[in-house]
C-alpha cells in the first residue's frame, strides 16, 4: 500500500489529493474557470500565477482532510507532462520541494496517465487490458491500456480535440466559455436531427477513412457556414438549441463509431472513459447503448474524477511507487509528450 500527495497544475485547476493505492483520502480542486472566462479561453501566464497563489493552501486542505501526517505519506508526484509549461512548473517545483523537504521520493506523472488512472478511483477493481476512450479539452484519443506505463496509442484527433470542438462551437454561438456544460444543457432542449453535419472523419489516401483517428475542425467550420447561411436567410434568432443539438449529436456518433470499432478490432471487452468530455450526455448515451448492443462494458467514472484533479495523478503515482519507480529531482517539464514515452520519466 502506497500513500501519495500529488499535485496537478498543467492547465487551469489548481489541484492537490492525497491518495492511498486506489482510495481516494483527500480531493481539493480550486478551479481557474471564473478568472479565464472574461479572456474565452485559459490564459497560460495567468493561469501560472494563480498557481502560485493557491497551490499553498489547496496542499494544506488536502493534508488536512486526508487527516494524515507527513509521516504516512510515502511519495511525492506533480504531473510533469503534457500541458502549460510555466503551469507545469509552479506544481513540479512544489513536488519537488516538499519530497527533499520529508526526504521522500518525486514521480513524475504524465497527465493522460492520470485521466486514465481515475477509471481505477471509482472501479477499484478494474485491471488492464481495456482500451480508454479520453475526450478532454487538449486530447481526443483511444488508447490501448496493456499495464501501469505500457500504452498504444490507437487513435487521435487530427486537429482540434473533442472538448476544443465544444470551446470553439460555443465560441461562435456566442455561449461562453467552457463550452460543453453550455451546449450539454442546450442541446437537451433542441431537435438532434434538425441539421445535418460532418461526423469528422478523416479521409485516406487510397479510399475509405481512418477506423480510429478524428478531424474535429471541419466540423466546427460546417457549423460556422450553417449559422452565416442561416443568418443570410434572416433566420433570427438562431435556432441555437437546435445547433447544439445537431453538433452534440454529431460528436458523439462519430466518437461512439470509432470506439465500438477499435475495441472490437483489438478484442477489448471493456471501455474506460475520461477526459472532461466524458460528462457529456450524447456521449454517454450514445456509448451506453452501442455497449449494450454489443456486449462490452463501458465504465463512467464519476464527473470529479473525469475533469482535472490531483487525485488521479496520485492514483499513478501510487502505482509506479508499487513498483520502484521514481523520478530524478532534476526532472523537468514539457509542454508535449506522447503517452509511450511515460517510463522515460523514471530514472
Ligand atoms: O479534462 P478537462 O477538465 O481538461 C483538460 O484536460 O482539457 O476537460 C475540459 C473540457 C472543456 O473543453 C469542456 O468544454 C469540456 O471538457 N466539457 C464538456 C462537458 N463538460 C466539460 N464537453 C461536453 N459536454 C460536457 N458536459
Ligand atoms: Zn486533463
Amino acid at each position: 500500500m502506497k500513500t501519495v500527495l500529488a499535485l496537478e497544475t498543467s492547465c487551469d485547476e489548481t489541484a492537490a489529493a492525497v491518495v492511498r493505492d486506489r482510495t481516494v483520502l483527500s480531493n481539493i480542486v480550486a478551479s481557474q474557470i471564473d478568472i479565464h472566462r472574461r479572456y474565452g479561453g485559459v490564459v497560460p501566464e495567468v493561469a501560472s500565477r494563480a498557481h502560485v497563489e493557491n497551490l499553498g493552501a489547496v496542499v494544506e486542505a488536502a493534508l488536512q482532510e486526508a487527516e494524515v501526517t507527513w509521516g504516512d505519506i510515502d511519495g511525492v508526484a506533480s504531473t510533469c507532462a503534457p500541458g502549460l509549461v510555466g503551469a507545469l512548473m509552479v506544481g513540479v517545483t512544489a513536488g519537488k520541494t516538499l519530497a527533499m523537504l520529508h526526504d521522500k521520493p518525486f514521480l513524475g506523472i504524465h497527465h493522460l496517465e492520470g485521466h486514465i488512472y481515475a477509471s481505477y478511483l471509482s472501479q477499484p477493481e478494474l485491471q488492464p487490458p481495456y482500451l480508454c476512450l479520453l475526450v478532454s479539452g487538449g486530447h481526443t484519443s483511444l488508447i490501448h491500456v496493456q499495464d501501469c506505463g505500457r500504452y498504444e496509442m490507437l487513435g487521435k484527433t487530427r486537429d482540434d480535440a473533442a472538448g476544443e470542438a465544444f470551446d470553439k462551437v460555443a465560441r461562435l454561438l456566442e455561449l461562453g466559455y467552457p463550452g460543453g456544460p453550455v451546449i450539454d444543457k442546450l442541446a437537451a432542449l433542441g431537435d438532434r436531427t434538425a441539421f445535418k453535419l460532418p461526423e469528422g472523419n478523416i479521409s485516406l489516401p487510397g479510399g475509405g477513412i481512418h477506423p480510429y483517428d478524428s478531424s474535429f475542425s471541419g466540423l466546427k467550420t460546417a457549423v460556422l457556414r450553417l449559422v452565416q447561411s442561416l443568418k443570410d436567410d434572416g433566420v433570427d434568432p438562431l435556432p441555437i438549441n437546435d445547433l447544439c443539438a445537431s453538433f452534440q449529436e454529431t460528436v458523439a456518433k462519430g466518437l461512439t463509431k470509432r470506439t465500438m470499432r477499435c475495441a472490437q478490432d483489438y478484442g477489448l471487452t471493456t471501455i474506460a472513459i475520461g477526459g472532461g468530455v466524458a460528462a457529456n450526455s450524447g456521449l454517454r448515451q450514445h456509448l451506453a447503448a452501442a455497449a449494450a448492443a454489443t456486449g462490452l462494458t463501458v465504465l463512467f467514472p464519476p464527473l470529479k474524477y473525469c475533469t482535472d484533479n490531483a487525485a488521479m495523478i496520485g492514483c499513478a503515482a501510487a502505482d509506479h511507487l508499487e513498483r520502484g519507480h521514481q523520478s530524478g529531482f532534476q526532472l523537468g517539464t514539457r509542454s508535449r509528450m506522447d503517452l509511450a514515452e511515460v517510463m522515460t520519466l523514471y530514472a
